[in-house]
C-alpha cells in the first residue's frame, strides 16, 4: 500500500520522468544520478549499522602492547574516508554536473537564436498568453511548433508565480516588476500539461495549462486564426448572446477582438471555442460547463475574480450560442 502511494505520482500527462525535449531529459537524467546515489549512501550506512549490531558484545583482537589505542586509526581512517573525503567528491561532482551542465543547458539561450518568442502572463489563477509581433492573445493553452526552440517570457499580473511545464523544461518564476525567460522546446507532437509551482493563492491549485506542440503548418494555422478578430453572428440567437455579452457585466472585464468588449482582468475570449478547456484547465470547455461557469464560477472554482452574472435563462442560451461559435 505504502508503494502504491508512492507511486501514485508517477505517470500522466505531466510527469517529469517522461521527458520531451533534451533539456527535460538532462533534468530526468540529474534526477536519477542523485536518487541511486542516495540509494548507494543510504545501503552503506544501513549496512555498517547492522554489521555494528551483529557484532555487538564480541570480543575484540587482543590488546597490542605496542598498540595503546586499539581500532583508533581504523575509526579515523573510517571517519576521514567516509565522513568527510566521500561527500566532498559527491558534492562537488553533483555541483559540476548540476551547475555547469545541467544549468547550461536548461537555460534560455539569446533571445536572437531562436525563431519564435512568446510571452507568458501569470494571473490569478490562470494563464495568459502573446504572441508579440502578431495579434494573437490567448489563455490557459500554449500553442508552439514542435522542433523548435522558443523563448518564453514570463511575467505577472499580480504576485509571484511559476511557469512550469515537467517534460519539456525546468521552472520559472514570475516576478512582480521583472521579466524572466525560459526555453520550451518539444521534440514530439502532443499536448504536455503545466501547472503554476509556486504558491500564489486560493486557486494554487487549478492554475495549469495545456501546451500543445504541433507540426509547424499546423502550428502557423492556428496562429492566423487566433490573429483575426472575432467571428461576427449568423444567427439569431448569437446575435441576442453578443449583445448581452456586450451590454452586460462580461465586457467590463473581457476582450472579444471586433467589438466593444475590451475589458482585461479576465481572459481573451476572441477564440474560446478554439480552446479545448475552461478556467485555467479545471474543466472541459462543453456547453454545460461553460454554463455552470457563467452562471456560478464560485461553486467550481470558490475565490476566483469572475463574479456570478445573474442572466435568465434565455439570455445564457444566447450568451452560449454566442461564445460556442467563437472558433
Ligand atoms: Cu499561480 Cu500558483
Amino acid at each position: 500500500m505504502a508503494l502504491a502511494t508512492l507511486l501514485a505520482g508517477c505517470g500522466g500527462s505531466q510527469n517529469t520522468l517522461h521527458p520531451h525535449s533534451h533539456q527535460a531529459r538532462d533534468i530526468a537524467s540529474l534526477f536519477w544520478w542523485m536518487m541511486t546515489g542516495a540509494w548507494v549512501g543510504l545501503g552503506l550506512i544501513v549496512g555498517m549499522l547492522l554489521l555494528s549490531w551483529v557484532r555487538r558484545g564480541r570480543r575484540g583482537t587482543p590488546a597490542d602492547p605496542a598498540d595503546p589505542h586499539p581500532g583508533q586509526k581504523l575509526g579515523w581512517t573510517v571517519v576521514l574516508g567516509l565522513g568527510v573525503v566521500l561527500p566532498l567528491a559527491v558534492v562537488t561532482t553533483l555541483f559540476v554536473v548540476s551547475d555547469v551542465f545541467v544549468m547550461q543547458t536548461t537555460s534560455a539561450p539569446a533571445a536572437s537564436s531562436t525563431r519564435l518568442t512568446v510571452h507568458v502572463i501569470g494571473h490569478q489563477w490562470w494563464w495568459e498568453f502573446r504572441y508579440p509581433g502578431t495579434t494573437a492573445v490567448t489563455a490557459n493553452e500554449l500553442h508552439i511548433p514542435v522542433g523548435t526552440p522558443v523563448n518564453v517570457v514570463v511575467g505577472t499580473a499580480d504576485v509571484i508565480h511559476s511557469f512550469w511545464v515537467p517534460e519539456l523544461n525546468r521552472k520559472i518564476d514570475t516576478i512582480p516588476g521583472t521579466k524572466n525567460r525560459v526555453l520550451l522546446y518539444a521534440d514530439k507532437p502532443g499536448v504536455y500539461r503545466g501547472q503554476c509551482a509556486e504558491y500564489c493563492g486560493l486557486q494554487h491549485a487549478h492554475m495549469a495549462l495545456e501546451v500543445f506542440a504541433d507540426p509547424p503548418a499546423k502550428f502557423r494555422a492556428w496562429l492566423a486564426n487566433e490573429e483575426k478578430d472575432a467571428r461576427a453572428p449568423t444567427t439569431a440567437l448569437q446575435r441576442k448572446g453578443r449583445s448581452v455579452f456586450l451590454q452586460g457585466p462580461c465586457s467590463s472585464c473581457h476582450t472579444i477582438r471586433g467589438t466593444s468588449a475590451a475589458g482585461y482582468l479576465g481572459p481573451d475570449l476572441t477564440h474560446l471555442a478554439s480552446r479545448t478547456t475552461l478556467a485555467a484547465d479545471t474543466i472541459p470547455n462543453r456547453k454545460g460547463y461553460l454554463g455552470g461557469w457563467i452562471m456560478d464560477s464560485q461553486h467550481i472554482k470558490p475565490g476566483n475574480e469572475m463574479p456570478d452574472i445573474n442572466l435568465t435563462g434565455p439570455q445564457l442560451q444566447a450568451v452560449l450560442a454566442y461564445l460556442e461559435s467563437l472558433k
